[in-house]
């Protein structure tokens, strides 16, 4: 049999999941659910959540990954003899396609939007006419089906090269422009005149707003942001060295992702609120708002304008990129491990399949506009069954997997490198207690009240 690929490095492999971890979830979702959930409240339930319960979910799925050494599906049948549990991993396989497929649809708008900024700008738009550009650039018959295509087509030849060539090359490349882009954004931001409303209002916690809908909604974007719960993590750390530390990777990369997710939420909202947009106005944020923020900016000064906003969509488009791969790669690896195809092959397949769904997206927002299942159209159903329901399910899956299924000295052995590495076997006892009781416990509260509030 082939030698299975491995990351180059344990650099490499935090640099991969960072890659995962930041994309539409940071830029896009977080500052607008920060916006609709009150600011600060909502930030520091959020960092609470991403520190106790998103990090060790995401330690249950990469020793997962990295003791079995294959994907997801696979993986549960090399663990447990016990055929349920396959069914998570079939689950989270679909989940990834899934989420990859309409993720691609977003990612196709930022590449128009950074055609835009590169070519015509945002001159002379108010308020109407952002929202007017956003409606028929989403609702155009083709346009959004061309960029689509082209952000899957980027993607899955990435996914083509493999773990080396493709995804770890990449992630290399793009994760420190991406930061870099986005503090240059936030510190342009931050000295716009009236800015000082926005970090006020991301420092000045109301708590009023904590409520169970809140604190579900911060969970879920804490798994969102961290690809939880549908094997990305899983797979990737199938690829990592035996000798890496699970727990140092995984803190960094949680670490890096709110990070990353506090840049990006400081840069928007301190734009949101010197122009004097509104900050709750939702997932229309980064796409209407923006925007109209970008061409008010040029009123003053044109050439900054133009640079910050194609700085700005260029940082999107690359941050939905690595997050597309780790998608792509859940269901690509699937077919290859499983069903023995070649690399070449299997990223061909899961391109024509995501590719067709998300054309059926695209066109949720124009021609299938009113075509809708239990009250949904395409692009919103796949939206909310994926990120609300599958990958909650997917994250509690796995750490009842991990805490209940699976025998303690393996998960010690996987944790600790065999017992070689002293912090993690001082850590283990009060890890091993949040995975097999706190973190279980608490997801299914959430979700049920959630479900029922
Ligand atoms: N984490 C990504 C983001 O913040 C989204 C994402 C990538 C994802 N892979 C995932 C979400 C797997 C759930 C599962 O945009």
């Amino acid at each position: 049999m082939k030698e299975r690929e491995e990351f180059g490095s344990r650099v490499a492999y935090i640099l991969a999941l960072t890659g995962s971890a930041v994309g539409l979830g940071n830029i896009w979702r977080f500052p607008y659910m920060m916006g609709e959930h009150g600011g600060a409240a909502f930030l520091i339930t959020y960092l609470f959540f991403a520190a106790v319960i998103a990090m060790p979910i995401m330690l249950c799925e990469s020793l997962i990954g990295r003791r079995a050494r294959t994907g997801t599906y696979d993986a549960m049948k090399i663990l447990s003899p016990n055929k349920g549990w396959r069914l998570l991993g079939g689950i989270s396989v679909f989940a990834a396609f899934t989420i990859a497929s309409y993720y691609s649809v977003v990612g196709g708008w930022s590449i128009d939007y950074l055609v835009r900024s590169v070519f015509t700008g945002f001159k002379g738009l108010d308020h109407y006419s952002a929202a007017a550009l956003s409606y028929r650039v989403f609702s155009s018959p083709w346009e959004p089906i061309i960029f689509h295509t082209l952000f899957l087509l980027t993607c899955s030849t990435v996914i083509f090269f493999g773990v080396r060539k493709g995804i770890e090359k990449i992630s290399k490349l793009t994760m420190p422009l991406l930061f870099l882009l986005m503090v240059i954004i936030m510190v342009y931001a931050l000295f716009l005149p009236g800015s000082f409303n926005g970090v006020k209002y991301l420092l000045k916690p109301d708590w009023s707003q904590f409520t169970p809908k809140m604190m579900a909604a911060a969970l879920g974007q804490s798994f969102f942001s961290m690809s939880l719960g549908m094997g990305a993590v899983l797979v990737y750390s199938s690829y990592s060295k035996k000798s890496d530390n699970l727990l140092s990777s995984a803190c960094w990369t949680v670490l890096f992702d709110s990070g990353f997710a506090l840049i990006a939420g400081f840069a928007i909202m301190a734009t949101v609120f010197a122009i004097g947009a509104n900050p709750g106005s939702g997932p229309t944020l980064v796409f209407e708002t923006l925007p109209y923020i970008f061409s008010q900016m040029g009123l003053d000064s044109p050439l900054a304008a133009r640079l910050i906003s194609i700085g700005f969509f260029l940082a999107v488009a690359l941050a939905a990129l690595t997050s597309e791969m780790s998608m792509i790669e859940v269901s690509v690896s699937h077919f290859i491990e499983h069903r023995g195809m070649s690399r070449a092959k299997a990223s061909l397949l899961v391109f024509v399949l995501a590719w067709i769904i998300g054309i059926l997206c695209c066109m949720s927002f124009g021609s299938l506009s009113q075509f809708k299942l239990f009250g949904y159209t395409l692009f919103d159903l796949f939206n909310m069954v994926s990120s609300d329901v599958l990958m909650t399910l997917g994250a509690l899956g796995f750490s009842i997997f991990v805490g209940w299924v699976m025998d303690k000295a393996v998960v010690r052995d996987e944790l600790t490198n065999g017992g070689t590495m002293k912090g993690n076997s001082i850590l283990f006892k009060p890890l091993y207690f949040i995975i097999k009781w706190v973190a279980p416990v608490m997801i299914l509260i959430i979700f049920l009240t959630n479900l029922f509030l």
